[in-house]
């Protein structure tokens, strides 16, 4: 067959261990995963008991346009219902406007270490990669300035970034869009926006108009502890939505994914309360490093990116062995570093312990 050469040299998306597997190889009873960004506390009370009597109608496809959740958005941003654009996960829109912008002869400007999805879908359009090294974990946007050039579609910018959590300060942000030629879609890639604490952080949705080659995605898969549901939105321009748009295929979000993420909407003292309790055991990792003169850098997510003893993988499956399932940064491209979402209280707790005997295993406990 005559598949694109771009494919000779990916692989499939390998998930990393499942909690099951992990139990059976360690024998362990216990096993947290720590290891994709969910939310440790679930989702809100009342979605789950909407779940348990949600009546779907299961014979009809679902609503193509997202009528009740783009209403609720909209109304939620102050923004037009034409505005937004909804995915099966924030990934699918990222595969949404690859192919709708990306190609061979245009390039694409991404950080790098990002987010991955941004060059697995620009590999597949057969579109040239920049990639711009982050300088200190942080978006080096002069660096991004510089690659970019009149060829340039898109690029994105993961704000705060994965995996290394850190965020863009605000002016520096909007110095760099007031640079960029309106003919580049920037994508800010905002899916753990909710768990923003910094209090000079400006909503870049009040930045829409003046910037109407600016694209917002956010997500139900995080704060919402909605992952398994897949939904994922976009804020854009009505004509940069209404283009991608075009992309989407007709029915790329399912009835219950649509019921459950405009019902979580009702309730955002649960993700407020989520913000808070996760800002409470962000700081615990932060005293825990600089107790141990671990190199850990600022997260304003739900993860951490921290320096770990001797090789990241060794590390992860000493962990693993103790029943946690966290990302080694070998795979993320931030070796010497483990990469480990935010649990509850007594989750972070355990896994600080765990952390203590890697270390006193390594030899190197303060
Ligand atoms: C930065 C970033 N963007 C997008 C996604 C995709 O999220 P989803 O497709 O679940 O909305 C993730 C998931 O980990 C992420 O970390």
């Amino acid at each position: 067959m005559n598949w694109k050469k771009a494919l000779d040299s990916m692989q499939p998306y390998k998930p990393g261990r499942s909690i099951d597997e992990a139990k059976r190889i360690y024998g362990l009873d216990d096993v947290v995963k720590l290891a994709s960004n969910e939310n440790p506390y679930g989702c809100a009370p009342s979605v789950r008991d909407y779940l348990t009597s949600a009546a779907i109608q299961h014979e009809l496809y679902p609503d193509g346009y997202a009528g009740g959740l783009r209403k609720k958005l909209a109304e939620k941003h102050g923004v037009d219902e034409t505005s937004l654009l909804f995915g099966n996960g924030s990934d699918e829109i990222i595969m949404i406007i690859s192919r709708a912008l990306l190609g061979k002869g245009v390039n694409t400007v991404m950080a790098t270490p990002t987010f991955p999805q941004y060059a697995h879908n620009a590999r597949i359009e057969g579109a040239e990669i920049r990639e711009v090294p982050l300088k200190d974990g942080h978006h080096d946007l002069e660096g991004f300035l510089g690659a970019i050039d009149g060829e340039t579609a898109v690029a994105w910018l993961c704000n705060p970034n994965n995996p290394t959590g850190n965020l863009i300060p605000s002016d520096t942000l909007k110095g760099f869009l007031e640079q960029v030629s309106e003919n580049i879609l920037v994508v800010l890639d905002e899916a753990y926006f909710e768990y923003i604490t910094g209090s000079e952080h400006i909503d870049s949705i009040s930045w829409l108009e003046k910037f109407p080659n600016v694209i917002i995605l956010r997500t139900f898969s995080k704060a919402y502890g909605l992952a398994a549901f897949r939904v994922g939105y976009a804020i854009g321009d009505p004509e940069v939505i209404s283009n991608l748009n075009k992309v989407r295929s007709p029915f790329n979000n399912n009835s219950l994914g649509l019921a459950v993420a405009e019902k979580a909407l009702e309730d955002e003292a649960f993700i407020e309360h989520c913000r808070n309790l996760n800002h409470e055991q962000r700081l615990r990792f932060t005293k825990y490093a600089s107790d141990n003169k671990l190199h850990l850098f600022d997260s304003e997510t739900n993860f951490v990116l921290i320096a770990v003893p001797g090789d990241a993988d060794d590390a992860s499956e000493k962990l693993l062995q103790q029943g946690f399932i966290i990302r080694s940064g070998n795979a993320l491209g931030t070796p010497g570093y483990i990469r480990v979402t935010i649990g509850s209280e007594e989750q972070t707790s355990n896994f600080l312990k765990a952390f203590d005997t890697l270390l006193q295993s390594e030899g190197s406990a303060v």
